[in-house]
């Protein structure tokens, strides 16, 4: 394993933004990994643990990340592969998928062998490995509800931890390890229990109304996942084609209280009940608000455009590049939109996206 220095990032983050890394190395399987962590220069224990160098982002598919300057650490670019059965029962199996695996190749691998519980999160970008960090979620189904386990390094020790579900702390795009434990754990790998027998989940309203309008019956999760997935091809740009990184903020909760003098206020704002709180989207929130310029004065943010960057014409909650634009653009941009809605709505957006 090679470790590379000023290292050109800009294929490995879906915003296409161009930064560099002072240091790079690419792992491929836990003994680089563990060679990694005898590079005492970088992987220090505590005390200097502040040098600029000693900075380390472990990168997967880059989808969730924006870079607004060069980055002074070691970026670790995760390769790690390998999806098995660990568990084979009479109506459930469990599976162990190591974190540097295409999430969307995980979700073809228990779809294709007819097992239910992933479909409902089909081709969301980025890697086995991310989808804890910020439990991952669409079309009414969280990566909490299946997750067992996570095994995950301790930076510092290198020691290895196995996670159980509680210790995980999910929540709404959200875990111990952007909390806590942020930057203290690498994820290596990710159990997951799924089922045998049909668990059709077709509650979110996108998705019923695309099956029941395309006359789609349901025979087996590969019927799901096909609908997600041209749901998501239609509204989500594909980073292939526009850099984005999926919804930039995260959707406001209120408590039911809160809700109800907001929906006073504002009664045509969309809500949807969970549990004891409720969601406001917050890309309707944002279509709403526009530039606060004068000359500007009446225009949407969706599809707005400024310099090489914008918003996204079919979904305001996703910031896009269109070719050349830098992440302190996007930053900016993504500033204007947060006071444009404290402003108008008095919600505060709360971005989803990790800053570097
Ligand atoms: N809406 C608008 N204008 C817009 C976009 C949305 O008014 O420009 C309103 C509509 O009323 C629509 C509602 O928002 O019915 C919900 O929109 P959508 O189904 O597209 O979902 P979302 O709440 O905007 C969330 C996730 C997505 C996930 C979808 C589907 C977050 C931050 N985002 O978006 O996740 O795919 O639900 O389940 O929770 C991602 O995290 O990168 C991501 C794409």
């Amino acid at each position: 394993m090679e470790i590379k220095q000023n290292y050109d990032l800009t294929k490995l983050n879906t915003f296409g933004v161009s930064a560099k890394a002072k240091f790079f190395a690419q792992i491929e399987n836990e003994s680089d990994l563990q060679e990694l962590f005898k590079h005492k220069e970088f992987f220090a224990q505590s005390g200097s643990a502040n040098r600029k160098q000693n900075q380390k982002i472990f990168l997967g598919g880059g989808s969730n990340i924006l870079f607004t300057k060069d980055f002074e650490g070691m970026v670790i670019l995760n390769k790690i592969k390998g999806i098995e059965v660990i568990e084979d029962n009479t109506d459930t199996v469990v599976v162990k998928a190591k974190s540097g695996e295409i999430w969307h190749d995980l979700v073809l691998f228990a779809v294709e062998r007819k097992y239910w519980g992933l479909e409902n999160l089909s081709f969301i970008p980025g890697t086995v490995g991310a989808a804890p960090m910020q439990n991952i979620g669409a079309y009414g189904i969280e990566l909490k509800t299946l997750l067992q386990s996570v095994e995950a390094y301790d930076i510092d020790t290198g020691t290895k931890k196995i996670f159980n579900r509680e210790e995980c702390e999910f929540g709404y795009r959200d875990s111990i390890f952007k909390n806590r434990l942020k930057d203290k754990y690498f994820i290596s790998a990710v159990i997951i229990q799924l089922s045998k027998t049909p668990k059709i989940n077709t509650s979110y309203k996108i998705l019923q109304e695309y099956l029941e309008q395309n006359k789609i019956t349901v025979n087996g999760p590969k019927d799901i996942s096909d609908a997600v997935t041209i749901i998501r091809k239609n509204k989500l740009p594909d980073p292939k084609e526009i850099g984005n990184a999926g919804s930039f903020f995260k959707n406001v909760i209120l408590t039911s209280e809160e809700a109800i003098k907001f929906l006073e206020q504002y009664p045509t704002a969309p809500s949807f009940q969970e549990n004891l709180t409720v969601k406001i989207p917050a890309g309707w929130l944002i279509e709403q608000c526009g530039p606060t310029s004068p000359s500007l004065s009446g225009t949407s943010w969706k599809g707005y455009k400024i310099g090489n960057v914008g918003v996204h014409d079919r979904q305001a909650l996703v910031l896009v590049n269109h070719g050349g634009g830098t992440g302190e653009e996007i930053k900016e941009l993504a500033k204007q939109i947060i006071i444009s809605v404290k402003a108008k709505f008095g919600l505060e957006l709360i971005p989803e996206v990790n800053f570097i």
